[in-house]
């Protein structure tokens, strides 16, 4: 072969692409972030980018692991690390796999069909967008990216015993906001001042970080009181629970997450004369009618959901306490609604996210 056809065949093998050849068909979210770098400050912020490694995650997971003598990583991974899902790296070697839902796996996704990924790995990365068509790297419109099927076929599980443990995606899909074209990219990855690339990009982009800060929490849940009515023997206040912001239930996903109404009676030095407390969740059993309490016993085992009054999307509930400690003394009504949730950790510990308070003067 002659000099220049050896540097012809070079030049045809030079790929038309920023990404690097890896061993396995996923790029690094660094790779990506070299030109989509607020892209990835999000996502790094995100649960998404912790779902493999976050403490939480591992310790049920070793859990699982052990008590299934390994069949765990074939059950939890393909969604805490869905790379898997195409690599088939269980044991969990690789860097990509512990980058958990990385961004290569998301673009990777030509479309969701009943809950089931098609993915269609390399060079062309999918979004929801039509036009643009950069130089630096191939891209194809998809639908799942602007709908809540993108989202469906991890945030609706369904256990090997046929249990509903956790389904957002199909609280939302029989809710007002499906109906009203409303998805869950609308409230968990609004658009937002930013670079959607390095060069050549525009100065807005999807905010990856998936939107779960407090103020969006805060507006989740309303609370009212009504004017409490005072009796001889004791005081009965109304108070109104409404799901206002959330396009499924409160709570949803894991069934480790507590709803809590507390209702505080007050004197009029200020004074806690009198606490009550109402629940809001999904209870999970096995099959000897245990309760499963943590996400991963919940996923393993859970095999009839005994109850659930959660609030669904738009529900409004009138809640009546009554207080018969000292009813006279009582001046004031404070009521506040909190989300509990439970991880198993080395140590026994519960978090507590405030969502609403109120305060009602008595006449
Ligand atoms: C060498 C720079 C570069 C790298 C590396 C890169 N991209 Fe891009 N990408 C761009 C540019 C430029 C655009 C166009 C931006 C725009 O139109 O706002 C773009 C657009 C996109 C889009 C939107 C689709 C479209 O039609 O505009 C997606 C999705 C995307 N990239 C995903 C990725 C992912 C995932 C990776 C990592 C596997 C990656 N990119 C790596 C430069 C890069
Ligand atoms: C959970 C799946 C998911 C992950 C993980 C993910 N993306 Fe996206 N990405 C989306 C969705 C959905 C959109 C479109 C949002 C819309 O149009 O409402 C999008 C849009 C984009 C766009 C187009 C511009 C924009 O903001 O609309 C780029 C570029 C992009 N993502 C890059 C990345 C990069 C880089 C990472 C990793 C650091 C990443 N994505 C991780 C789902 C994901
Ligand atoms: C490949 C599977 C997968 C896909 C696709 C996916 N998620 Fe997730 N998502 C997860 C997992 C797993 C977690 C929990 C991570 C953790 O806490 O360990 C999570 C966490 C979240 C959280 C944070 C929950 C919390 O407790 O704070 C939100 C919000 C969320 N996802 C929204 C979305 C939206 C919106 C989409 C679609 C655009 C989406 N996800 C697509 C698997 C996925
Ligand atoms: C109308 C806005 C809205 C829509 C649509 C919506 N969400 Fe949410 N989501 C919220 C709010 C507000 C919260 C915080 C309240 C809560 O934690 O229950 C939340 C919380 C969550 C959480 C965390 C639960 C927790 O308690 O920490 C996950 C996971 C989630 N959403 C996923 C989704 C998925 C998946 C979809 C689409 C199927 C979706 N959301 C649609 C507003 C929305
Ligand atoms: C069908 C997808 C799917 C499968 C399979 C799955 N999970 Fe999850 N897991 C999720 C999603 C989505 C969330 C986030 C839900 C939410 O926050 O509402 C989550 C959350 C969790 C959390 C809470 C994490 C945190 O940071 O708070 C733990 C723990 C967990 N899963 C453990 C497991 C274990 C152990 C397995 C295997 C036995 C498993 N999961 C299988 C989708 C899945």
């Amino acid at each position: 072969m002659n000099r220049r056809i050896i540097f012809l065949l070079f030049i045809l093998a030079v790929p038309l692409t920023a990404f690097a050849k890896t061993p396995v068909p996923f790029n690094a979210a660094k790779v990506c972030g070299s030109c989509h770098q607020d892209h990835y400050d999000n996502w790094k912020k995100s649960l998404h980018a912790l779902s493999y490694n976050n403490p939480i995650f591992q310790a049920a997971y070793q859990k699982a692991y052990a008590e299934t003598e390994g069949g765990a990583a074939r059950i939890c991974l393909p969604c805490h690390a869905p790379t898997t899902r195409i690599t088939g790296d269980y044991a969990a070697k690789e860097e990509i796999t512990r980058e958990g839902i990385t961004c290569d796996f998301c673009h990777s996704v030509a479309d969701v069909k009943n809950g089931v990924f098609v993915l269609k790995t390399g060079d062309v990365k999918h979004s929801a967008l039509k036009e643009s068509a950069p130089k630096e790297h191939g891209t194809a419109y998809s639908e799942a990216f602007a709908t809540a099927r993108l989202c469906s076929g991890c945030h609706d599980f369904t256990n090997r015993l046929g249990t509903k443990v956790g389904n957002t995606y199909d609280e939302w899909n029989k809710s007002q906001y499906m109906m009203s074209g409303v998805h869950c990219q609308n409230c968990h990855m609004a658009e937002m001042p930013g670079r959607s690339a390095k060069e050549n990009g525009r100065d807005s982009i999807h905010d990856h970080s998936l939107a779960h800060s407090m103020e969006k929490m805060l507006g989740a849940v309303r609370v009212e009181t009504k004017e409490p009515v005072r009796m001889n023997d004791a005081v009965l206040a109304d108070v109104l629970l409404t799901n206002e912001g959330a396009g499924h239930a409160i709570p949803t996903g894991t069934p480790a997450r507590t709803l809590v109404l507390e209702v505080h009676a007050l004197d009029a030095a200020g004074n806690v004369v009198e606490v009550k407390k109402k629940l809001y969740r999904k209870r999970i059993m096995n099959d000897k009618g245990e309760e499963m309490l943590t996400d991963g016993d919940a996923f393993l085992y859970g095999k009839k959901i005994s109850s659930d009054n959660r609030l669904l999307p738009g529900e409004s509930r009138v809640e009546t306490f009554r207080f018969g400690v000292r009813p006279r003394d009582i001046v004031k009504i404070v009521a506040e609604a909190y989300l509990t949730y439970q991880p198993v950790v080395i140590t026994k510990t519960e978090m507590k996210i405030p969502l609403y308070s109120t305060t009602t003067e008595m006449k």
